[in-house]
């Protein structure tokens, strides 16, 4: 599960909402928590401070300290080396800062607000074009030698990036988050290169996301073979995506726990091969 949609703008106003939206996903039988550094919202423009930072991360933890079920089968992802913003009219973004000291600061600083030792799996969370993609993985690298992660990650990269990760990181490097999904079927086909070097393939926004409009007919197809099957199409694109590449993982996001325990479902929906090359054919 994405914990983003928990978090940024468009939130649930009442943290409980968000609390129990976790605590079912984890009911249902969720093991991987997806959050980030930088899943808060400035409450002044810049890049900024105060009291918001942290919101995301925080809920992560708190959800999971509330949570009666086996916390140890859960592991809990973040990324560094991305901040948010907020412009004079009132418009938050995105600012890459994945300069090594920046990363490793604050990838200690997850570690602190999530409550934990060791980070169970940390992603760089972009490439930023200002620092050499080299210094960034060395500042990973630093990071599970000093013991802060025990896995890491890498995200909004290209093939080239991958390899020069697996260069650097050598088996640290477990998985790959890139966008997946009807609306952007990842063009530089970056799951094979993952399949290749066996590491796992992570899909951030898997239905499209919340952020940005898209083109709602890149579903058409996902909602006829979701008629056929009685379901929401949400869960046959969840399905196919899942079909695609056996160490493919799916982190949708969700506001409530209806959504999310509808998405866990198609962990256990299997398509037929037939419709996933009809999905597979869907338009582009
Ligand atoms: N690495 C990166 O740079 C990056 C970038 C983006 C996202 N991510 C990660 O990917 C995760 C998921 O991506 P996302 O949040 O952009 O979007 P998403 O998972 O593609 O879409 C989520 C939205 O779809 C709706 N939804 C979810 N399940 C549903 C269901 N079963 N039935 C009906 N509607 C459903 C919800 O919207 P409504 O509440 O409006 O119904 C939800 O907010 C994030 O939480 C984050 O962890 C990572």
């Amino acid at each position: 599960m994405g914990t983003m949609a928990l978090a940024i703008e468009g939130r649930p106003a009442s943290r409980n909402q968000a609390i129990e939206t976790i605590h079912a996903a984890l009911d249902a039988g969720v093991r991987y928590l997806d959050t980030a550094w930088s899943y808060y919202l400035p409450s002044r423009p810049g890049t900024g401070e105060p009291e918001d930072m942290g919101y995301g991360e925080y809920l992560v933890r708190d959800a999971l300290a509330t949570w009666h079920g086996p916390k140890d089968e859960v592991l809990v992802a973040t990324k560094t080396g991305w901040l948010r913003t907020l412009d004079g009219q009132g418009r938050y973004g995105w600012q890459a800062d994945a300069r090594p000291e920046t990363m490793i600061a604050n990838a200690k600083e997850s570690a602190r607000r999530l409550g934990v030792d060791a980070l169970d799996l940390l992603y760089s969370h972009c490439n930023d074009p200002q620092v050499p993609y080299e210094d960034q993985m060395g500042a990973l690298k630093q990071l599970v030698d000093e013991g802060v992660a025990k896995a890491v990650g890498i995200s909004r990269i290209d093939n080239e990036d991958i390899e020069t990760a697996h260069r650097i990181l050598g088996p640290s490097l477990v998985a790959v988050q890139n966008q997946f999904s009807p609306v952007h079927r990842d063009p530089e086909h970056t799951m094979e290169t993952c399949e290749r070097l066996g590491l796992a393939f992570v899909c951030w926004s898997p239905l499209g996301g919340f952020l940005d409009p898209f083109n709602e007919h890149l579903f058409d197809r996902f909602r006829e073979v979701a008629e056929l099957h009685g379901c929401s199409y949400q869960r046959v694109t969840l399905a196919w995506e899942l079909a695609q590449y056996g160490r493919l993982f799916t982190i949708p996001s969700a506001r409530n726990p209806q959504e999310i325990r509808d998405s866990f479902q198609a962990t256990e929906l299997t398509l037929t091969k037939d419709e996933i090359a009809y999905l597979d054919g869907a338009a582009r």
